[in-house]
């Protein structure tokens, strides 16, 4: 099918800042494959802004953009609204207005989830709209679908994780540089990581918001901020870290959500903690985010990810237009074949690593000089050598690394070895990884 053959989609960008320029910018750039995938075409139609005089990273037609939000969540020309403004007033009353006039709503805003999701999810049902929202928990992390559908077999014992990529980040620079949580705050805010209200992020309040939705999805029961102990990191100094440091901790922001089965009792909590660094999650630092999911189907599962910042956010945010816009056109049809491009395969000599290479060679004089000559042949640079005793008498192992070089030219080497009368075994080839 022409893409000019495809179905239309509308969207409405509500909230064009660090977020919705993000939205805007890849879907502009990914369209083709995005139309491909989906088999719609995606049209941005309009957005709304607090001040149309500000200057924007992401350009467009004045007529396409107004002050007005409420204009585009009752567009009868717009099916899918982007509520991307945040705060829980004007944020809500644009949410409420498109899911009434039955369009699908897609939202980064936890807030309003928490204070107000029941009322939101109704509002959607009673007018045969949808309510998406994955970018509202874990940034760019799927963990939203993850719950629903990748682990809808499971009863959830233990969700916990770092849920805030603005506090993530002050810590581990608190920790790496020995600076004071306001003085990173500002660059956090630069980035675009923080909220609008700073202290949502540092106070624990939006680690919270993401519990509750979390807890809801795992549980189905609201949780308020008002029934957690919500605890943030504006207490936390150098000491605590520096011993934290010292006896093998690291200290994360965590949201903590408890089912005990036997008695039925659920508990949201958001804390400060100390880590034993052997865990997954005490190692995941600036702006990352990390949720270890414990089912009782499954075990532990683990999701790590950008947790903040426009890129992320955004690939959760097309994430949700994609599903809405394939509900639009689709329903429950199948999804078109991906009619893209195909790809050349990349040759060996462009698959570029470090390499490990074990050799069993005969304990003798000379052999380091014949492997030495092959590899030089090669052109593939030895960065290391290391001699332990072979598997079988009179045989040595040779461990070799080397500097980067590519598959062609190892795989040349190690057939060249192995032809070496020194050589008494396969060689062992592994990659260095520095991914
Ligand atoms: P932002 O940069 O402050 O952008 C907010 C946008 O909404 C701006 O375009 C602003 O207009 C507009 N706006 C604000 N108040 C308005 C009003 N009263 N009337 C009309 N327009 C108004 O915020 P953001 O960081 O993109 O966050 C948006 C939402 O995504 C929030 O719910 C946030 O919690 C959530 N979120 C953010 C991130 C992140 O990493 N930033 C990640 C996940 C979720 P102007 O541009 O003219 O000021
Ligand atoms: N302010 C939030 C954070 C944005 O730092 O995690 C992502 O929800």
């Amino acid at each position: 099918m022409s893409s000019a053959s495809l179905p239309v989609i509308n969207i409405g960008i509500c909230g064009l800042g660090t977020v919705g320029q993000g939205v805007w910018k890849h879907i502009e750039r990914s369209r083709a494959d995005l139309e491909s995938r989906l088999g719609a075409k995606l049209v941005l139609a309009r957005a709304s802004v607090r001040d149309l005089k500000k200057k924007r990273a992401v350009k467009l037609p004045a007529s396409k953009l107004t002050t007005d939000p409420m204009s585009i969540a009752t567009d009868p020309d717009i099916q899918i609204v982007c509520e991307l403004i945040g705060g829980t007033t004007l944020a809500k009353d644009v949410t409420l207005a498109a899911l009434r006039a039955g369009k699908t709503v897609v939202s980064a805003n936890k807030a309003l989830i928490c204070d107000h999701g029941p009322e939101v999810f109704a509002a959607a049902r009673k007018h045969g709209g949808h309510f998406f929202f994955e970018a509202s928990v874990a940034g760019g992390i799927p963990i939203i679908k993850s719950l629903r559908e990748g682990l809808v077999a499971n009863r959830f014992g233990r969700i916990y994780g770092i849920l805030n990529g603005t506090c993530n980040y002050i810590l581990t620079r608190m920790d790496r540089e020995g600076l004071a949580y306001p003085q990173i705050l500002g660059e956090a805010k630069q980035l675009g990581y923080a909220e609008a209200d700073e202290s949502l992020d540092v106070e624990g309040w939006d680690t919270a918001h993401k519990a509750s939705i979390l807890a809801y999805l795992a549980h189905g029961t609201w949780v308020s901020t008002k029934q957690m102990l919500v605890e943030g990191i504006t207490r936390i100094t150098q000491a605590d870290l520096e011993f934290a440091r010292d006896n093998g901790y690291s200290i994360k922001l965590l949201a903590v959500i408890l089912r005990d089965f036997k008695t039925g009792e659920l508990n949201v909590a958001v804390y400060p903690a100390l880590l034993p660094q052997s865990l997954v999650l005490a190692n995941v630092h600036e702006v990352y985010n990390g949720v270890a999911v414990s089912g009782d189907v499954v075990g532990e599962t683990v999701y790590i990810g950008r947790g903040a910042g426009q890129d992320a956010t955004a690939s959760a945010v097309i994430s949700d237009i994609a599903d809405a816009a394939t509900l639009l056109v689709r329903g429950n049809a199948p999804l078109p074949e991906v009619n893209l491009p195909k790809l050349p395969l990349a040759k060996p000599e462009n698959l570029r690593s470090r390499y490990y290479l074990r050799l069993e060679v005969k304990d003798e004089a000379g052999v380091l000089a014949k492997i030495s000559g092959v590899t030089a042949k090669l052109d593939v640079s030895i960065a290391s050598v290391l001699q332990r005793p072979g598997e079988t008498p009179g045989a040595a192992s040779l461990i070799l690394s080397t500097h980067e070089s590519n598959e062609k030219a190892i795989r040349a080497t190690v057939a060249r070895l192995k032809r070496l009368n020194c050589v008494v075994a396969d060689p062992v080839l592994l990659r260095i990884v520095n991914f």
